[in-house]
C-alpha cells in the first residue's frame, strides 16, 4: 500500500494531499505551506491563520478546490514544535491524517513527510490510522473501501527501504489488530493456531501446535486446566524463525492466548466480561511479531513464538477454585481464582520456552485489571529484573513509540502466593494485583533474562479516537521486531 514518489507538490494527482508542518515552519519562507502558498497563488495562511491553525500537535486543516494544484483536497497536519517531536508525534500524526483522509473518502493519498528522519514512525502511523475493521459490516451502495494506496513523497535514497520495512511492520500491527477484534465464536484456540499455521507457512517459519491430546501427553497441565471447560479445547502453539548464519542470540516471544475470558467458575460479571475477546492481544503480538520477523529475516538472531491458546469458560467440566494442578515447569498451584488464568496459561509457556534454549524471554498478556488501574489507558507496566534486558528494550521502545513504565517485582510480595496445600496458589490480595500476576509468573522462570509486559489497558481501546479505530491496537508487535533485529545485531 506504501511507495515511494518523487514529484512536486503542485503536480501530484490524487485524493488527497498531506502536508505534516512543524509550527516552526509556518514562519519559514521556503516551509511547505509557503511553497504551496506560491504554486496555487492563494496566500494559505490568510486562510489558515482565522482559524487558528498553528500546526500545533494534533491539529490539522482541510483545504479544498485550491486551483493551479494537480490535487483537488490539501490535509495541513501539525506535528508541533519541531525540538518536541519524537517517534510517537510522528506516527499519531501519520495514523491522524489517514483518521482524516477517510472522513473525505479519499482512494488515494499522497504525504508530505516532514524530514527522512522518523519517516518508518510516520509510515507506520499511516497504516495504523489507514485500518478500519470491516469483516462483519455488510456492504451497500454508499460502502466506502477505504484508502487503497499511499505515496510518500521524497528524492532521498533510503526512502524505499524505509517504507518497505514500515510497510511490513504496518501489515503485521493490523494483522494483530484482524486478530484482536475477531469475534470469540470465530477465534477459538483451534482456529488461532490455523492463523499461526497459515503465518508461518507464508513466512517460511517452523511450526508445532500442540492439540488437547498432545498438550495432556506433553503435561501442559495449566494451560489444559483453564481451557478444559470450554467445547473449543486449548492449543499450545510454537513457531521458530531461524536465521541464516550464525544465531547471536536465542529469544522466546510468549503471548497469553485467552481467546475468550469470561471468568470461568469465578465468573465476571456484565460490564468485565464485555470486550474479553481481546484477551489474547498478548498472543496475537506474538503472532504478529512472527509475521513481521519472517518476512524481515533479521540476521544473527533465532526467536520462539510460543502462544498458550484457551477459552476460559464456566462448566461441570471447568476447573474450579480449590483444584490443584501440577505445572510443566514441575510445581503444583491451587486454584484461588479462576479468573487469574492467563498467568497459569502463561507459567506452562514460560516452561516451555526455556526448554529451547534460548537467553531471552518477552512475555506480553492482557493479565491484570490492576495494572489498568496503576497506569492508565496507554501505558504497558513492565516487569523485570534484568537492568540488562530493560536496556535493549529501553533502545527498541524509543524507536517505536510504545509506552511502557517498570513497576516492581517486590520480593515482599511474594508470599501471597503461598499455599498451605500447594507450592503456590494463583492470586494474592487485592492491592499490587499486577505485582503479584508479574511474581507469580517469576517463579516459572529460571533465567535472568526474562520481562513480563502487562498489556491490559494498552492492547485495546473501547472507543476510537483521532489516531485509532475502536479495538485492537496491535500493541507490543513493534517493539518485539525491533528488540529481535538489535539483538540479531549485537555480539
Ligand atoms: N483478562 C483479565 C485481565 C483484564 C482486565 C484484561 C481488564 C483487560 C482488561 C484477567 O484474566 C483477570 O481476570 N484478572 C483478574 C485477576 C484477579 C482474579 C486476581 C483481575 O484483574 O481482576
Ligand atoms: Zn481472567
Ligand atoms: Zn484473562
Amino acid at each position: 500500500m506504501l511507495s515511494a514518489k518523487h514529484a512536486e507538490l503542485h503536480l501530484i494527482t490524487t485524493d488527497l494531499l498531506v502536508v505534516l508542518l512543524t509550527q516552526d515552519s509556518l514562519d519559514d519562507t521556503q516551509g511547505p505551506l509557503a511553497r504551496l502558498s506560491e504554486r496555487s497563488g492563494v496566500d494559505l495562511s490568510a486562510i489558515t491563520e482565522p482559524e487558528h491553525f498553528k500546526a500545533k500537535e494534533g491539529q490539522t486543516f482541510l483545504l479544498r478546490g485550491l486551483a493551479n494544484l494537480q490535487s483537488s483536497r490539501v490535509l495541513l497536519v501539525g506535528l508541533g514544535e519541531e525540538k518536541k517531536i519524537t517517534t510517537s508525534v510522528l506516527k499519531d500524526a501519520g495514523a491522524r491524517a489517514m483518521r482524516e483522509a477517510k472522513k473525505v473518502r479519499a482512494l488515494n493519498v499522497a504525504v508530505q513527510p516532514h524530514d527522512i528522519e522518523g519517516i518508518e514512525a510516520m509510515a507506520v502511523g499511516l497504516l495504523v490510522g489507514a485500518y478500519d475493521y470491516t469483516t462483519y459490516l455488510t456492504p451497500d451502495e454508499d460502502t466506502y473501501g477505504g484508502i487503497a494506496q499511499i505515496d510518500v513523497l521524497g528524492d532521498d535514497d533510503r526512502l524505499p527501504t524505509m517504507l518497505e520495512r514500515a510497510e511490513i511492520l504496518g501489515a503485521a500491527i493490523n494483522t494483530t489488530r484482524d486478530l484482536v477484534n475477531a469475534p470469540p465464536q470465530d477465534l477459538y484456540p483451534e482456529t488461532m493456531a490455523d492463523r499461526a499455521v497459515e503465518i508461518a507457512n507464508a513466512r517460511g517459519l517452523d511450526h508445532k501446535i500442540f492439540d488437547e491430546q498432545a498438550i495432556e501427553q506433553k503435561g501442559f497441565n495449566l494451560l489444559m486446566a483453564v481451557g478444559k471447560g470450554s467445547a473449543h479445547q486449548p492449543r499450545m502453539i510454537h513457531l521458530t524463525y531461524k536465521p541464516e548464519g550464525e544465531v547471536r542470540h536465542k529469544i522466546a516471544f510468549v503471548g497469553k492466548g485467552v481467546t475468550f475470558d469470561t471468568g470461568g467458575n469465578n465468573i465476571k460479571t456484565g460490564g468485565f466480561m464485555y470486550n474479553m475477546h481481546s484477551d489474547m492481544a498478548g498472543g496475537g503480538a506474538v503472532l504478529g511479531a512472527a509475521d513481521a520477523i519472517g518476512a524481515l529475516k533479521p540476521e544473527g538472531v533465532e526467536v520462539h513464538f510460543i502462544v498458550p491458546a484457551a477459552e476460559n469458560s464456566a462448566s461441570s467440566n471447568a476447573m474450579r477454585p480449590n483444584d490443584i494442578y501440577r505445572g510443566y515447569g514441575n510445581q503444583t498451584v491451587e486454584i484461588g481464582n479462576t479468573d487469574a488464568e492467563g498467568r497459569l496459561c502463561l507459567a506452562d509457556a514460560l516452561a516451555y520456552a526455556q526448554e529451547q534454549g534460548v537467553d531471552t524471554i518477552i512475555d506480553l498478556a492482557t493479565l491484570t485489571g490492576a495494572c489498568v488501574v496503576a497506569l492508565g489507558d496507554y501505558t504497558c507496566g513492565l516487569f523485570t529484573d534484568s537492568d540488562e534486558l530493560l536496556g535493549d528494550l529501553d533502545a527498541s521502545i524509543e524507536s517505536t513509540g510504545e509506552d511502557f513504565w517498570r513497576l516492581p517485582l517486590h520480593k515482599k510480595l511474594d508470599k501471597q502466593l503461598d499455599s498451605s496445600v500447594a507450592d503456590m496458589k494463583n492470586i494474592g490480595k487485592r492491592y499490587g494485583g499486577a505485582i503479584t500476576a508479574a511474581l507469580f509468573l517469576k517463579r516459572w522462570v529460571k533465567i535472568d533474562r526474562w520481562a513480563h509486559m502487562d498489556i491490559a489497558a494498552p492492547a485495546f481501546f473501547e472507543s476510537s479516537s483521532d489516531t485509532h479505530a475502536a479495538g485492537g491496537t496491535g500493541f507490543g508487535v513493534a517493539t518485539l521486531v525491533t528488540l529481535a533485529e538489535r539483538l540479531g545485531e549485537q555480539k
